[in-house]
């Protein structure tokens, strides 16, 4: 089938290499031109797992083309997918302003029929409001059908994700956009779920909010294994083998980030404002994290009791390891806090070096773990990298000042902790001194 897909970002690209790779002619739109010209040379715009081996398979293939003209992609495709951001404003409302411009330059080619395909994660009534939004700009209605077709992709694992979905969840009200979409995903061999578009733009903000729930909660059980001399780690294995619970997502840690939990969360909450009803359990799981991702720093507090001039070490700055996104990471509000209570922050990650110089311009990172722990009073870890996890303790304890480690992920092994003398705080874990 002939596809387009508006918006290069993590979504629209993994979904247009992803259409690609099951057979379809893809047209890859982004008004970032910088970003089109890369893209065309094979030149990945973002670190995801496989992507610049399938960017080139596809390239190969001469099924896609990557253009910022959004004309040739309306017009020369049945579907088109729309994929650009939908950031939190202040206020937690979704900010759809991209979305508003793609529409308004999209209903301008609409000249025959076609699918119009939300990916983006959207309030609830943004399918009825995209139809409205056509036909006010003068689209003939027998022209276009707006589906809501939410995407369930981790960073990381987004080819993955894309190629093997658990689900696929379609929201539509046309029989004709049905058949369509039925033929696009036919061959994925994944469950569809077709259902109303309100269903489905509810289905994603579910999902990502029970998710989130889930982290908090594990996370506060971690905080009273932390008083009352239990461990979560055993906690986690044992409530995951009731396969109603499932052992994923119950990892206990500094809280969860990224792009997605953090905005969506909020925008339930004020979704469900807007329509008179109070979403306290996702208020309460939101409250959770934000104290959760600051926890390191209170430890250290609780250590040191002032941090002025102390060097600390941040160890891993991305919100999860395997992607080079620092957006709502931990390690940026753990920073914030060490830097405004005159502490000297020391960074080492593997991909985030650049990004977190953009937002801290006055921190120094290291190319390599033990270079940023040298002089160091104490070494948190925020994202839990095979690298950090795996380090040399009996190296780190050497180059630091004072040998303390707060491991914000429970990434280190505890034997080897116990074995290396470092002064450890997890979160949650059984104290480094018993043994069973
Ligand atoms: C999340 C969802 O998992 C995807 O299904 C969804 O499509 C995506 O949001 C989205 O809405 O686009 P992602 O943000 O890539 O995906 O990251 P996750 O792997 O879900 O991790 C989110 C955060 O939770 C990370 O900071 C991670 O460290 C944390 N986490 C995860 C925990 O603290 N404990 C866990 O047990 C699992």
């Amino acid at each position: 089938m002939n596809v387009s897909v508006i918006g290069a970002g993590y979504v629209g690209l993994v979904s247009a290499l992803g259409f690609c790779k099951m057979n379809n002619n893809v047209i890859c739109v982004d008004k970032k031109i910088e970003k089109i010209t890369k893209l065309n040379r094979g030149i990945p715009t973002l670190y995801e797992e496989g992507l610049e081996e399938l960017l080139k398979e596809c390239l190969q293939s001469r099924n896609i083309m990557f253009t910022d003209d959004i004309r040739i992609a309306v017009e020369k495709s049945d579907v088109i997918f729309i994929t650009v951001g939908t950031p939190t404003l202040e206020n937690w409302e979704v900010d759809l302003s991209q979305l508003n411009e793609v529409i308004r330059e999209i209903c301008k080619y609409i000249k025959s029929y076609k699918v119009i395909v939300n990916k983006s994660t959207v309030p609830v009534g943004t399918q009825k409001y995209i139809k409205q939004l056509l036909v006010d700009k003068g689209v003939n209605e027998e022209n276009f059908d707006v589906v809501s077709n939410p995407e369930f992709l981790r960073e990381g694992k987004a080819i993955y994700d894309f190629l093997n979905a658990d689900r696929i969840v379609i929201g539509l009200d046309s029989e004709r956009a049905r058949k369509i979409m039925e033929k696009l995903y036919k061959p994925f061999n994944i469950e569809i779920i077709f259902t109303t578009p309100e269903t489905a733009e509810l289905i994603k903000y579910a999902s990502n909010a029970f998710l989130a729930t889930k982290i908090s909660f594990i996370n506060e059980v971690a905080n009273l294994c932390d008083k009352v001399g239990a461990d979560i780690e055993v906690i986690s294995y044992a409530m995951g083998l009731d396969k109603r619970i499932s052992p994923e997502f119950l990892k206990a840690g500094i809280g969860f980030g990224g792009s997605c939990f953090p905005k969506d969360t909020k925008a339930l909450v004020k979704i469900a404002e807007k329509y008179g009803c109070n979403f306290k359990i996702v208020k309460s799981a939101i409250e959770v994290n934000n104290n959760q991702r600051i926890l390191p720093v209170k430890i250290l507090l609780n250590y040191y009791k002032k941090l002025e001039g102390k060097v600390i070490t941040v160890l891993g700055l991305t919100f999860k390891p395997d992607t080079d996104d620092i957006r709502e990471a931990p390690s940026l509000y753990i920073i914030r806090r060490l830097l405004d209570m005159k502490a000297v922050v020391k960074c080492y990650d593997p991909k985030a070096s650049d990004e977190i110089k953009k937002i801290f311009p006055d921190i120094n990172c290291y190319p390599n773990i033990y270079d940023s722990l040298e002089g160091s009073s104490c070494a948190i870890i925020c994202t839990e990298w095979k690298e950090i996890s795996s380090m040399n303790l009996e190296k780190a304890k050497l180059k630091m000042k004072e040998p303390i480690i707060i491991d914000g992920r429970n990434a280190l092994d505890l034997n080897k902790v116990r074995d290396s003398g470092i002064i450890y705080f997890s979160i949650g874990r059984k104290r480094q001194n018993l043994k069973l």
